[in-house]
């Protein structure tokens, strides 16, 4: 029988699409970990520079994947082997899509478990509030130490995970990202507004926006580097497989341009609402699970209506999380599918037993086997350490080699959108063949702490 060159659906429409980039681009990093490093290199300062590395780092990489998932038309690894046979070159660039199937599998491995921490603390938020204290921290280190509960929550976050991706494109991820992704951004807003009435309000406007110049140094231009590249979800095999499912007639350059905006506009709001919650209550700011869990949850205690403020921030962490989610597992779901031949529910299926296993090795590495530190890590720190700052690194790497020197101008000009003798096309080619890659060497030198 012969192939049929490709037969994935498509996205019901352009703000479909767009509403998916988007919900795999705000994660974690855009809550709890962008505010924080604005805030410590500079506010304005930072972010400016953030938004130089986005525009000419992270936009042109994701234009890149987005294009090769649609001219490909398949999972990423098979994608990135079909485009190079029809440029003439070895299929064997099917392994760096695969590459980058493995990388996003294996952060999904930990940022399910982070995403079970924050629905258990949706649910804890009524009772966190009438805790003295002094019992918050010791509540967050309870958590990691119970193996069980996380496992309870993995489970929730895993069983959730399979029913949204074994409904398919556009009654799993579509109707999803049509819920929580505009959820993200109502309920930051409406926190926003809530948030305006304290007294730290302008303290935490000043931390994140005011530009000083002198904080901005070389570690914090790599870090907007790092996360400029971090946040929009690049080399994790998701931007690729969203790609696929887009239609011929959107415009990649415009579309692109709208998810790095509103994965950027999130990250800002973000910072306006948390970091206000923290200076009025006299708290320190910092970044990840600390501030999450540890240092807003004592905010909340002092505010009025904190219970149902609290409950707002996780389930905009959970969002923010599941949607992320959604987008890591589908390429590996449609490379199983692709590759064995079975339905899409076996795959889903395949892909969760996968995840529950590997999920709960990381919860145990987190107590029972924490003095299990193979190079000086626990698993669950090795898992965070080799997908985003090795898997990654490489796998854009690659991508922006392959965009640069294996695919035909041609099929980039088609893609585009853009005559290959426009002054956009030249700059964008000028920038994936030599910035990128130069930006990326830095990026994965930081990376690894080696600067
Ligand atoms: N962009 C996500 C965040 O900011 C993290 C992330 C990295 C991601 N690579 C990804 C999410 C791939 C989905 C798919 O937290």
């Amino acid at each position: 029988m012969a192939q049929k060159t490709s037969e994935l659906p498509t996205w019901s429409s352009k703000w479909a699409f767009i509403l998916a980039a988007t919900g795999s681009a705000v994660g974690l990093g855009n809550i709890w970990r962008f505010p924080y490093i604005a805030g410590e290199n500079g506010g304005g300062a930072f972010v400016l520079v953030y938004l130089g590395c986005v525009l000419l780092i992270g936009l042109p990489l994701l234009m890149s994947e987005i294009l090769i998932g649609r001219r490909g038309g398949h999972n990423p690894a098979k994608s990135m082997g079909l485009l190079a046979e029809i440029c003439g070159q070895s299929p064997w660039w099917r392994w760096i899509g695969f590459l980058t199937i493995v990388s996003g599998l294996l952060l999904l491995t930990y940022y399910n478990i982070i995403a079970g921490w924050t629905v258990a603390y949706i649910f804890k938020s009524p009772s966190i509030v009438t805790l003295p204290p002094s019992e918050i921290p010791a509540l967050f280190s309870a958590l990691i130490a119970n193996p069980w509960e996380q496992f309870l929550w993995l489970s929730v976050i895993l069983i959730s995970l399979f029913l949204v991706i074994s409904r398919g494109l556009k009654d799993g991820l579509e109707l999803i990202n049509w819920i929580m992704t505009p959820g993200i951004i109502i309920l930051l807003s409406i926190l926003l507004i809530f948030v305006c009435r304290l007294d730290g309000f302008q303290q935490g406007i000043r931390f994140i926006l005011q530009p000083d110049f002198s904080a901005l140094t070389a570690h914090g231009f790599l870090d907007a580097l790092g996360h400029s590249f971090f946040t929009l979800s690049l080399a994790s095999g998701s931007m690729m497989m969203y790609g696929a499912y887009l239609n011929k007639e959107t415009s990649i350059p415009r579309s692109s341009l709208t998810v790095a905006g509103a994965d950027t506009a999130v990250a800002i709001i973000a910072g306006l609402v948390i970091f206000p919650i923290v200076f009025s209550f006299g708290l320190n700011p910092n970044a990840g699970t600390g501030l999450a869990f540890e240092t807003l949850p004592l905010a909340f205690q002092k505010m009025r209506y904190g219970s149902l403020l609290s409950m707002a921030f996780f389930t905009i962490l959970f969002f923010a999380a599941f949607t992320s989610i959604v987008s890591l597992v589908e390429p590996a779901v449609v490379w199983v599918i692709e590759n064995f031949h079975v339905t899409r529910t076996t795959a889903t299926l395949i892909n969760c037993l996968l995840l529950w296993i590997a999920g709960t090795i990381l919860i145990l590495s987190l107590n029972y086997w924490s003095d299990f530190t193979p190079f000086g890590l626990t698993l669950f720190e090795l898992a965070t350490y080799v997908s985003a700052n090795i898997l990654m690194p490489v796998g854009g790497l690659f991508i922006a080699i392959f965009m640069g020197s294996v695919v035909h101008k041609r099929i980039i000009e088609q893609e585009l959108g853009w005559l290959s003798t426009t002054l956009s096309f030249r700059l964008w080619y000028f920038i994936i063949r030599f910035v990128v890659p130069i930006a990326i060497l830095f990026i994965a030198i930081r990376a690894l702490g080696l600067i």
